[in-house]
């Protein structure tokens, strides 16, 4: 009886230990949502997170996957309450950030907001800094299900320590949310980001609508590959899909790249007045698809011509996945190949390729080629032919 009693304790010594350490299962694959900034930066308010809520169900973007209804900086009053709390800007959010999580759960959407990892936002409201305990427990209280923690007015203090604390303090909650680190990709989270509780950590800067950024945030992904994997993503910033700067082409490079890469998919326009083109872009299951599937590692660049470049991704089935990009801005379309043994296939005579963009197949001996337009890109499923 006695021995008995003891290994209970044990047991549950050890389940406490677990638990208290062990991250939250909230992203097993890449998080896919909506996000404030991109499009609305502080002009925000409690009717336009309604009206994206309902957005995001008519427009089928929830039944594509998109489910965190994400608000960024500016939420936030310019004070904090009596107690000490913070508490949502009066005017723009007069019911306050429960409200709105209970909204979008009555749609089963799910609510995430924002705060820094600094004394003030990069909008200069009040932030998280030695406030962790407390303001995690508001979050928790409104029923908030993601933070995304970013890294102004950090008072030059080490970044470790500062996730830490927040990550502790949300896990002490008891609520299950999502910790999404974003730091910049100034101290290369992608080696401790996981380790201090994130599920998704920022590896750059911020994206802007053009296609210059969108190459400059694709080139810094290189090599971050073997840090990514289920409840661990980098994340190399929101979506730009829609916001009017790119052509459709240029939206379905970055999107086949963000979706080959395992990122978190945060749409960043407005969901309410989306055009048709924008919805088939962001809203293509094949492509998001590959996005949800875990082969062992994130997407990765396998060749590059100069501004043609293969990019690939090992999927669970043994096919791969594959993106042909066309980085030049000329009229002239270019051919761009790539053979099945490259792309690390099981010998076979016959390849069956399916575009996810045309929805046309091929059957490949040689190579799988493609003419991809200006700043466009061909995205594949490639298998051996039964
Ligand atoms: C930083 C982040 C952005 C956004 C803004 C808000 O720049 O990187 O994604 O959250 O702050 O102020």
């Amino acid at each position: 009886m006695k021995i008995l009693l003891q290994i209970l304790i044990l047991f549950s010594v050890l389940s406490v230990f677990g638990q208290t350490n062990a991250k939250e299962n909230l992203a097993p694959t890449p998080p896919m949502g909506w996000n404030s900034w991109n499009k609305f930066g502080c002009k925000i308010d409690e009717k336009l997170i309604r009206e994206t809520a309902d957005a995001m169900i008519s427009s089928g973007m929830k039944d594509a996957g998109f489910i965190y209804l994400n608000i960024d900086d500016c939420w936030m009053a310019d004070k904090r309450d009596a107690n000490g709390d913070l508490q949502a800007d009066p005017i723009r959010f007069p019911n306050g950030i429960k409200s709105l999580a209970d909204y979008a759960h009555s749609k089963g959407l799910k609510l995430g907001v924002y705060s820094s990892a600094g004394t003030k936002t990069c909008e200069g409201l009040p932030a998280s800094l030695d406030y962790e305990t407390a303001d995690a427990k508001k979050f928790a209280e409104w029923g908030v299900d993601l933070l995304k923690y970013d890294n102004c007015n950090n008072q030059k203090r080490p970044f470790i320590p500062r996730y830490q604390a927040m990550a502790e303090a949300l896990r002490k909650t008891g609520r299950p949310i999502l910790f999404s680190i974003c730091e910049w990709g100034e101290n290369k989270p992608w080696q401790w980001a996981d380790n201090v509780g994130g599920h998704i950590w920022r590896t750059t800067g911020d994206i802007r609508d053009n296609w210059q950024s969108v190459m400059r945030l694709l080139d810094l992904q290189v090599g971050l590959e073997k840090y990514s994997k289920p409840n661990a993503w980098n994340d190399p910033d929101m979506l730009e899909v829609g916001n009017g700067s790119m052509t459709d082409a240029e939206y379905r490079s970055h999107f086949s790249l963000w979706a080959l890469l395992n990122a978190p998919l945060f749409a960043g326009n407005d969901l309410r007045t989306m055009k048709n083109g924008t919805k088939d872009i962001l809203t293509n299951r094949e492509v998001i698809a590959v996005n949800q599937d875990w082969g062992g590692s994130q997407g990765y660049k396998l060749r590059d011509d100069g501004d043609s470049e293969v990019w690939i991704k090992p999927m669970s089935d043994g096919s791969r996945a594959v993106v042909l990009l066309n980085r030049n801005g000329s009229d002239i379309p270019v051919s761009i190949s790539v053979s099945p043994k490259e792309l690390g296939l099981s010998e076979a005579k016959k390849y069956t390729a399916h575009n996810l963009w045309t929805k046309t197949n091929q059957t490949v001996t040689k190579n799988l080629t493609a003419s991809v337009a200006a700043h466009n890109s061909a995205m594949f499923i490639i298998k051996p032919a039964k």
